[in-house]
């Protein structure tokens, strides 16, 4: 659409708009999505060149980008995550903490397990089961996990620290319809992440899957990635396969049978440098 608006009678325009309870910029003329196919695909609008970067106007002050606003969030986060001192504390300022998601979930997912186990496992985010039962990895992947874990002598509420794991999230809510979560939600839940691994301090790490490898080693591509220690808050981490992926990939079992067998090695090692305590 040709437009001869200036910028401020444009702003006005979308002030109305908002006003009026329009939330979604869709396109200029109504569509029947009853009927959408390869027709309506056409009629979609061709997609608009970015306009040239305006000058600032001396008269409005400039609202905070999206940028700023994401680094004021994950101060905030992080001091939240900082004043938290027990696992409790930081339960607690975590389920506080300004997020959009909260708005679709139903419950907080925060860890379950043993926190005295000495591994940690950290997968994704809530899915459907879990945002129902308020615990991680309780539906179909979460019980491929357990199966998996049994297999090398590991249960999630076993009281022994050394038979038991600990397991939480990147993401304490659940995203909305199961999609990856963003870049943002992850920068915006990190401290909280990363205070959790302090506070439980465990003797390994295991990643389940891109999103906290993309968090924790600040680099995703499982396939690469997994089956290598790393270091993560000095702490030995290993990447694999999440446990939803295997289900879809059965193939893939081979290799995460593989990183699991270097897992149990690594914990029988430092079990017995640690004389088989903690
Ligand atoms: N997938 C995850 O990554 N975490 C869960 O808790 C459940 C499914």
């Amino acid at each position: 659409m040709e437009s001869s608006l200036t910028y401020e009678a444009a702003l006005a325009a979308l002030a109305w708009q908002v006003e009026l309870g329009v939330s979604d910029a869709i396109g200029d003329s109504p569509i029947d999505r009853h009927t959408l196919g390869a027709a309506a695909a056409a009629a979609r609008p061709a997609p608009v060149a970015a306009p040239p970067p305006r000058a600032a106007s001396p008269t409005l002050a400039s609202p905070p980008t999206p940028a700023a606003d994401q680094v004021a969030a994950v101060a905030r986060a992080r001091a939240a995550a900082e004043g938290a001192g027990t696992l409790g504390a930081l339960a607690s300022a975590m389920e506080q903490a300004p997020s959009d998601l909260r708005l679709g979930a139903r419950h907080f997912v925060f860890a379950d397990g043993n926190p005295q186990a000495r591994l940690m496992i950290v997968g994704e985010a809530p899915g459907r089961d879990e945002d129902l039962e308020g615990r991680p990895f309780v539906g179909k992947a979460g019980q491929l996990l357990d199966r998996m874990l049994a297999a090398i002598g590991l249960a999630r509420d076993h009281p022994d620290p050394a038979q038991s794991v600990y397991i939480t999230n990147v993401l304490p809510w659940r995203p909305p319809g199961n999609r990856t979560p963003d870049p943002a939600e992850i920068a915006e839940f990190l401290p909280f992440l990363e205070r959790h691994i302090a506070l439980a301090a465990p003797d390994a790490l295991l990643l389940m899957g891109n999103t906290p490898c993309q968090a924790l080693f600040g680099q995703a591509g499982i396939t690469r990635i997994r089956g290598a220690w790393r270091q993560v808050q000095g702490i030995p981490a290993l990447a694999t396969f999440h446990p939803a992926y295997l289900l879809r990939t059965p193939a893939a079992k081979r290799e995460a049978w593989a990183d699991l067998l270097a897992l149990r090695a690594r914990l029988s090692e430092g079990a017995a440098k640690a004389g088989g305590g903690r």
